[in-house]
């Protein structure tokens, strides 16, 4: 990793997603959340002062590790019980059936291989436990869209392998999550970067 992804790159993020936009994304995506919870690309902590109380305990896996250390004053002065969880989605150290819940927020985007994390989310969730995510993704529109695909490979570089086409509510029932409810549009600014899925699915 050079110094721009290892260094500027979370530090930007945590900056970028940390705005009063994003944050009124966040409250809708961890309202309901209760019991221990498994969170991946927990990036900068963005989500724990938002945590509602019936949370037991978090788990988070996230491979950035100035992200974890942006993430400590977060982690440290919220209630929650905190636990460090591995570095990649798609590799869950924890038992089948551990968790009751999971959060997603902006990560989806990002995770290379998207859907062997999601099947891996649904292995380490009680069966009926809920994943909760907001995430942004492809846009219906077709110009949108076409901006998009023509931006993603200059997205992918700049901003640590995200991508701005993927079809978040097709990667969810792909890989066997039934969607309880999502709530789809656009973020305030360009619309090939701000079109956003926010939602729940359940682990049948
Ligand atoms: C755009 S950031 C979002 C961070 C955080 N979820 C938020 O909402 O602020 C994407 C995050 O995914 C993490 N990530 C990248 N590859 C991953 C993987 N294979 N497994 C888990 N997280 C990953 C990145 O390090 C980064 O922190």
């Amino acid at each position: 990793m050079g110094l721009y992804s290892e260094q500027v790159l979370p530090r930007l993020t945590d900056r970028m997603l940390g705005n009063r936009a994003f944050e009124k994304v966040r409250k809708e995506a961890v309202a309901g959340l209760a019991g221990d919870v498994v969170e991946i690309g927990f990036g900068s902590g963005l989500n724990v002062p938002l945590l509602p109380p019936e949370v037991t305990g978090l788990w988070a896996v996230e491979p950035s590790g100035v992200a974890r250390r942006i993430a400590e004053k977060r982690v440290s002065a919220s209630p929650v019980p905190f636990h460090e969880a591995g570095l990649d989605g798609a590799r869950l150290d924890a038992p089948d059936a551990r968790f009751d819940a999971a959060l997603s927020t902006m990560t989806l985007c990002t995770i290379p291989d998207v859907t062997t994390a999601l099947q891996e989310l649904r292995r380490v969730l009680k069966p009926g436990a809920i994943f909760h995510f907001a995430e942004h993704g492809r846009a219906p529109d077709e110009r949108v869209l076409r901006l998009q695909n023509r931006c993603n490979g200059f997205q992918h570089r700049v901003a640590g392998g995200c991508n701005l086409n993927r079809d978040i509510t097709a990667l969810v029932t792909g890989a066997g999550f039934e969607i309880e409810a999502v709530r789809n549009f656009y973020l305030k600014g360009p619309k090939a970067w701000g079109y956003m899925y926010v939602g729940r699915a359940r682990n049948p």
